[in-house]
């Protein structure tokens, strides 16, 4: 086994189990009730202390960590360990009236009162002091308590802060970035509108006073993009400053905070090289496509590099902040929680482990219900996952997917794109990209979800869709990419623009043309629910069937592109919709349009035979899932079944014996409703 293959906690012997818990909210028979029921359900982690500021410091100047001294040791007395929060996801009420440039400014320009969570300004003098303050504070208390194996700062980073402090800090960020005002100028096109800036600060935030009419929309792009960086960069220097101390006071600590999927206001990838180990809450709405959380779990895997995750919270039943909660049926919490597992999940984690009483959680799952009772349904699944993550011990943990394919997805691009108006307002970036990720979902191919940095060595199919933002770094990668022998696939609104939202001059695909060996003459698009056809060009024969393609339609001019596909309809009928080049020892391919959903299983299967690569399971039915892990030369699959019906899937030669004591499977395997076969493949 390499280091590489270590499981993320690698003192433990068996994946993590527990969430989050707030005995704070209970007197003290409460807690040892919980503690009792833990022990039961198999519960080995808890996060203490997520909420806990106003109680480790009532008051400025003093701490009081007795109440967190008691519950380390009552539970280490059980042998369940602690993941230490640093409590600084919701500031004081004290804090909040004494230094109110703790407090942000939202959107519409409203300083905010105390009173929500996340509600502290990244730029703020006192966050700056108190927050890395206490997370030192704890760090010098806790650092020889081995009882404490992860550190979890603040809690889902979320929202965004636009005061005037913000405003001062982003002013200090763009001249790093551009230098002079010359050059921010040119990068921002402002003699556009007359937006040119003679002074520094003369610069404003962008929000609804100043250039936003929307959240999405604004007459400022390159501004707005900008504050995006300069956020998210904020937003990790506050992280930074906590995990720091941390790290000053104990150097091998590992460290994280909570990601969620894919939030649109941070840039992950920019972040998660700061983080020991990625971590982040899975929440599916009720009915949603497994694939979209495989993908989920499949980009935090990517962000860094392959390396797997935590999962840090899910609910055991039910949320309450969706529009309807609906329960988890029997057996799905555990589908989902092998699902995690099976795309680089090294924990698993609740939220929360005690229904609160009052406030506005009251109403979402928990591991212990209100009634304080053992004998529910939840608790029996929680137990009985908890029975099962003992029995297969740290087997897969630390295993790693090795996909082949991989998609691409970008943060620069999603807000490059999205905030861009025209051609297509309706245009989502994530749809798009989970939707590429999908087709190779329903191969049972494995895939990867990468972005600028990646390592892409092992990659042998890449698709890239609206890769509309391009950095020189990027454009050589995905050259490189493409001419050391991959093959690439991407498409409409891509290659438009430098990284200052400034379009690349000569056009789409920008540096990208002479791999893709043609030229965007103009690009349309149709009222919503109108498509066109896509049909093979002359002398081909695939696609087999008539496809359709959507939204967007660039009307293309080959320069050494072949022409595999053309669009059946409008004044550009007949013209290449789909086009391959070889570029190097790779080729690049190009669709002009959004593929539907059958022309991408078309693309996904053409693609992986063209390179070699095999699906995991001959053929994959609707509504199950494969994966693998590998680990020390050994390989894991793990076979889901989110049909409400019993399935049968065809293993061809794969033989795989059961770590989950159920029997050996070969020929082929029926799985019961919401049923999960996690097996080791056997050598023929
Ligand atoms: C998030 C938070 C938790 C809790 C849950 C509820 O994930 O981190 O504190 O509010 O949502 O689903
Ligand atoms: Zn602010």
């Amino acid at each position: 086994m390499t280091k590489r293959d270590q499981p993320i906690l690698a003192t433990l012997t068996k994946a993590p189990y527990g969430g989050d818990w707030n005995p704070e909210q209970w007197d003290s028979d409460v807690v040892r009730e919980d503690i009792k029921l833990f022990r039961e359900a198999g519960i080995d982690l808890v996060t203490i202390n997520v909420f806990g500021w106003t109680k480790d410091q009532p008051e400025e100047g003093r701490y009081d960590f007795t109440w967190i001294d008691e519950l380390i040791a009552l539970v280490k007395a059980e042998g369940i360990n602690v993941c230490l929060a640093t409590g600084t996801a919701a500031h004081p009420a004290w804090m909040a009236k004494k230094y109110p440039d703790i407090l942000r400014t939202d959107f519409g320009g409203r300083k905010r009162k105390w009173g929500d969570r996340h509600n502290s300004c990244p730029s703020s003098p006192a966050y700056h002091k108190f927050a890395p303050a206490l997370a030192g504070a704890l760090a010098e208390r806790y650092r020889n308590e081995k009882a404490v194996v992860l550190w979890h700062v603040s809690n889902e980073y979320t929202g965004m802060c636009w005061c005037d402090r913000c405003e001062a800090a982003f002013r200090v960020w763009l001249k790093k970035r551009y230098g002079t005002l010359d050059a921010l100028n040119a990068a921002w096109n402002s003699r556009f509108w007359s937006q040119y800036i003679t002074d520094w600060d003369e610069i404003v935030v962008p929000n609804q006073l100043s250039v936003q009419w929307s959240e999405r929309a604004t007459a400022n792009q390159p501004l707005t993009l900008d504050y995006s960086r300069f956020f998210t960069d904020a937003q990790i220097g506050i992280y930074e400053l906590e995990a720091d101390e941390i790290h000053r006071l104990i150097p091998d600590a590992i460290v994280t905070t909570n990601f969620m999927e894919t939030y649109r206001p941070y840039d992950y990838r920019r972040w998660a090289p700061k983080l020991d180990v990625v971590s982040w809450d899975s929440y599916p709405f009720a009915g949603v496509a497994p694939d979209r959380t495989a993908f989920n779990h499949s980009m935090m895997r990517g962000l860094k590099d392959g390396q797997s995750f935590l999962l840090m919270e899910q609910t055991p039943s039910q949320t309450n902040w969706q529009p309807v909660n609906s329960l988890k049926r029997p057996g799905v919490m555990r589908l989902q929680s092998w699902q995690a597992l099976a795309h680089g999940a090294d924990s698993i984690l609740f939220f929360q482990m005690r229904r609160a009483r009052g406030a506005c959680e009251k109403f979402h799952g928990a591991v212990i219900e209100h009634s304080g009772r053992s004998d529910t349904r939840v608790f029996s699944e929680v137990s009985a996952l908890g029975a099962e993550l003992a029995r297969v011990g740290t087997s897969f943990l630390g295993g790693r997917t090795n996909a082949e394919v991989a998609v691409w997805f970008d943060w620069e691009c999603w807000w490059g794109v999205e905030n861009s108006m025209g051609p297509n307002g309706s245009l989502n970036y994530t749809e798009v990209v989970e939707r590429h990720y999908a087709a190779f979902h329903r191969l049972g191919v494995p895939c990867d979800v990468v972005g600028p940095g990646s390592d892409l060595s092992g990659v042998k199919i890449l698709w890239a869709p609206l890769l509309y933002l391009l950095s020189e770094e990027t454009a050589r990668a995905i050259e490189l990419f493409v001419a050391s022998g991959g093959l690439l696939l991407t498409g409409c609104m891509s290659g438009v623009a430098e990284p200052s939202d400034l379009v690349f001059r000569g056009g789409a695909p920008g540096p990208l043309k002479e791999a893709l060996g043609l030229w965007v003459e103009e690009t349309d698009t149709l009222a919503a629910g109108k498509t066109n056809r896509v049909l093979p060009a002359s002398g081909k024969d695939w696609p087999k069937f008539v496809r359709t393609c959507t939204m967007l339609y660039d009307v293309v001019r080959l320069e050494g592109a072949e022409a595999l596909a053309v669009y059946g309809d409008e004044f550009y009928a007949g013209t290449p919709v789909l086009t391959r080049h070889a570029h190097g020892s790779g080729e690049a391919w190009y669709f002009a349009s959004l593929p539907d959903d059958a022309m991408l299983d078309d693309l996904a299967a053409r693609h992986c035979s063209l390179r070699g690569v095999r699906p995991l399971v001959p053929s994959l039915p609707a509504g199950i899932e494969v994966a693998r892990r590998i680990k020390g030369g050994k390989e894991y699959y793990f076979i889901l079944n989110f049909n409400e019906r019993p399935t049968s899937v065809k293993l061809g030669d794969t033989r795989l014996q059961s770590i989950l004591g159920e029997k050996d499977a070969t020929g082929s395997l029926e799985l019961p409703v919401h049923g999960v076969y996690v097996g080791l493949r056997l050598q023929l």
